[in-house]
This record gives C-alpha cells, sequence and structure tokens, in this order.
C-alpha cells in the first residue's frame, strides 16, 4: 500500500499563492515518483483569512494545520490590511500557528548555491560555499511575553509595552535542537543574546552554557552580543555554524543572513517543535510584485525540500530538490530577485515548470 499523508496547504496573501502554487506542482511530481499518496488540504490564511471569515486564522485552518501530517505556508500580509486592529492582522495567523502547534523551533538554513556566488551584495570570497543554519526560537520571547499593549496613561499620552520573557525550559529546548543540529554539520554553535544589558538574555547565555557543559561537550560553544553578530554575518560570515538566538534576534538576523545568499527569496525555513511541523519561506507577501508572475519560488520549494526531510522521513527527496535548483541556476536561469548579467529571466511559473522537469528526471 503506498504512504499517505495530509498536508495543509496556506497559500495566504500577495506572492504567497504564486509561490505556493509551484511548491505544489512539485509535490505532485515528488507524489507521482514516490508512489505516495498526498492529501492537500487548501485554507485561507492571513488577509485571505479575514477577508474569507472574518478572522486571520479561522477556526478550520487550524483544524486542518493541526490534523495534517505537514503544514506548507505561503506567506502572510498587506497594506489593505495594515489600518486594522491589531489583533485581526494577517502576521498574527502565523503567530497563532506557530504557538498553537507548538512550533519553538524555527530552523532557517542561508547556503550559498555555486552559480549565486556573484548575485549576493557582498563579495564572491566572502560568500562563496558559506552553509550557515540560523537557529531561531519562535514560540516565546518579545514576540509573545506579557505585558503587552498600548494604553493610554492619564493627561492622554499613550505607552506602548512589550516584554522580553525566557524561562529556562523554554532555553534548554532551543538550545538542545541547536546543539543536536550542529553534531550533523560542523558541530559549531554560536550563541546570540545581549546579556550585557538584557537580564533575561544574560540567563539565556548562562543556561545555553549549563547545557553544553552537561551534554554536548563534543560542540564548540561560543557567544555573541546581537549587535556583534550582525557585524560578523556581514564582515566573515563564514565563521559561523549553527546560530541559535530568541525570536526577534533570529528574525532579524536571519533576514540578514539571506541576503548572504544573493536574495531572500532563496531561503526555505522549517518550523519545528510538535506533532506537526510548517514549511514556509523566509520573505514576505511582496504585494508589489503580487500577481505579476515575477516572484521567486525557490525559497518555497526548497520549504518543500525541507518538509520531506524533517516531516516525511525522505531526506534524499530534499538532496534531489537542492541539486536541481542549483542545476537550473548553473545553467543560467533568474527570477527577476536574482537576474545579472547574460542570465535568462524567467518568471515565477517558469521557474517552477524548470524545478518540475528537472526533479522529474531525478526521481
Ligand atoms: C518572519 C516574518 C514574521 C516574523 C512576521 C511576518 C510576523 O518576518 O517569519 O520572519 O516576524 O516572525
Ligand atoms: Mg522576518
Amino acid at each position: 500500500m503506498s504512504q499517505e499523508y495530509t498536508i495543509a496547504v496556506l497559500p495566504g496573501d500577495g506572492i504567497g499563492p504564486e509561490v505556493t502554487a509551484e511548491a505544489v506542482k512539485v509535490l505532485r511530481v515528488v507524489e507521482t515518483r514516490l508512489g505516495l499518496k498526498l492529501n492537500l488540504n487548501e485554507k485561507p490564511v492571513g488577509g485571505a483569512g479575514y477577508e474569507a471569515t472574518g478572522h486571520p486564522l479561522p477556526g478550520e485552518t487550524l483544524e486542518a494545520a493541526k490534523e495534517a501530517d505537514a503544514v506548507l505556508l505561503g506567506a502572510v500580509g498587506g497594506p489593505q490590511w495594515e489600518t486594522i486592529d491589531f489583533s485581526l492582522r494577517p502576521e498574527r495567523a502565523l503567530l497563532g500557528l506557530r504557538s498553537e502547534l507548538n512550533l519553538f523551533a524555527n530552523l532557517r538554513p542561508a547556503k550559498v548555491f555555486r552559480a549565486l556566488t556573484e548575485a549576493s551584495t557582498l563579495k564572491p570570497e566572502v560568500v562563496e560555499g558559506l552553509d550557515i543554519l540560523v537557529v531561531r526560537e519562535l514560540t516565546g520571547g518579545i514576540y509573545f511575553g506579557e505585558p503587552r499593549g498600548v494604553v493610554t496613561l492619564q493627561g492622554g499620552e499613550r505607552r506602548g509595552t512589550n516584554t522580553l520573557v525566557y524561562t529556562e525550559s523554554e532555553i534548554v529546548r532551543i538550545a538542545k535542537v541547536a546543539f543536536d543540529v550542529a553534531l550533523k554539520r560542523n558541530k559549531k554553535v554560536c550563541s546570540v543574546d545581549k546579556a550585557n544589558v538584557l537580564e533575561a538574555t544574560g540567563l539565556w547565555r548562562e543556561v545555553v552554557t549549563d547545557l553544553h557543559k552537561k551534554e554536548f561537550s563534543g560542540v564548540e560553544l561560543s557567544h555573541m552580543y546581537v549587535d556583534n553578530a550582525a557585524m560578523q554575518l556581514v564582515r566573515n560570515p563564514k565563521q559561523f555554524d549553527v546560530i541559535v538566538t530568541t525570536n526577534m534576534f533570529g528574525d532579524i538576523l536571519s533576514d540578514e543572513a539571506s541576503m548572504l545568499t544573493g536574495s531572500i527569496g532563496m531561503l526555505p525555513s522549517a518550523s519545528l517543535g510538535g506533532k506537526t511541523a510548517m514549511y514556509e519561506p523566509i520573505h514576505g507577501s511582496a504585494p508589489d510584485i503580487a500577481g505579476k508572475d515575477m516572484a521567486n519560488p525557490l525559497a518555497t520549494i526548497l520549504s518543500v525540500g525541507m518538509m520531506f526531510k524533517y516531516s516525511l522521513d525522505r531526506e534524499d527527496v530534499n538532496t534531489a530538490l537542492e541539486n536541481v535548483v542549483e542545476s537550473i541556476l548553473e545553467a543560467g536561469y533568474r527570477t527577476k530577485d536574482i537576474m545579472s548579467k547574460g542570465m535568462k529571466e524567467v518568471g515565477c511559473k517558469e521557474m517552477g515548470d524548470l524545478v518540475v522537469q528537472a526533479l522529474e528526471k531525478k526521481l
């Protein structure tokens, strides 16, 4: 009997539906070639969820995600929803999914494909062969800490509050993920904090250090303040292997790391921790290019690769997809975001088709 999986597909907003459609084409190829049965359960999320039901994370979307073997998400957000109440913004859907599914560990690999060495704004020798992994804590920290909100003080002035909170157990579990993945890579972890100013991240540093001493002495551990880490990432990114950090620092540093690879349109991600994991490109909904067949679908397609690696126990599919992407780039095909002189510019759909054709030959 063929293996059967249910995948919740949440295209979302902006370029989300376009890049997700290309990733779904890829899923279908893998399904046929591997003799699987994939039940794709498509649901609205973000602005699309809000338009359909009045809430960015409709109940049936959350249910579909919880029941699935894995979730594939495109992107959420857009200017038309920027003025509605905070609790109904598209971004809340993403945060809701992360916390409801207990996805505390976000893996964001920044790998420079050989053919794209020249696409980075940094010198080729700085980024050539770069392969780093940002492990971002995803369900805690200032994104979720209480108290939060905006209140009006006596006299009418308003005050906004957000709170950076981490418990020891939250730090231990994310650090474990980082050390464990480092053992399968170059065995180096750099923990990024702001321990010189923020007590919560002073605790972070202490807990990471203790865990390392007790259980992971085979991994080389270093610590860095976030301001220095931001600088080191552009000065000499190859000094890093795995970076583990808080929710907000990870948000910022992973965008920075993506530019080392040439474009934010290249970076996939996996959010792990609970029973069902979620896979999404790290880029946003890019409303300015939505509907123009200009988006780069490779980050979403590579997220499908991560899904096979982490949720469906087929790391070979991930490897095949990475090789396919490399070969397409070697052949000179580029979406606009990674376009350079002498290359062949293709749209979102054509890039998806190229992956499909090459993958059919490979699997
Ligand atoms: C990301 C995004 C999200 C985040 C936004 C859209 C809520 O920037 O996944 O990196 O801040 O986590
Ligand atoms: Mg971000």
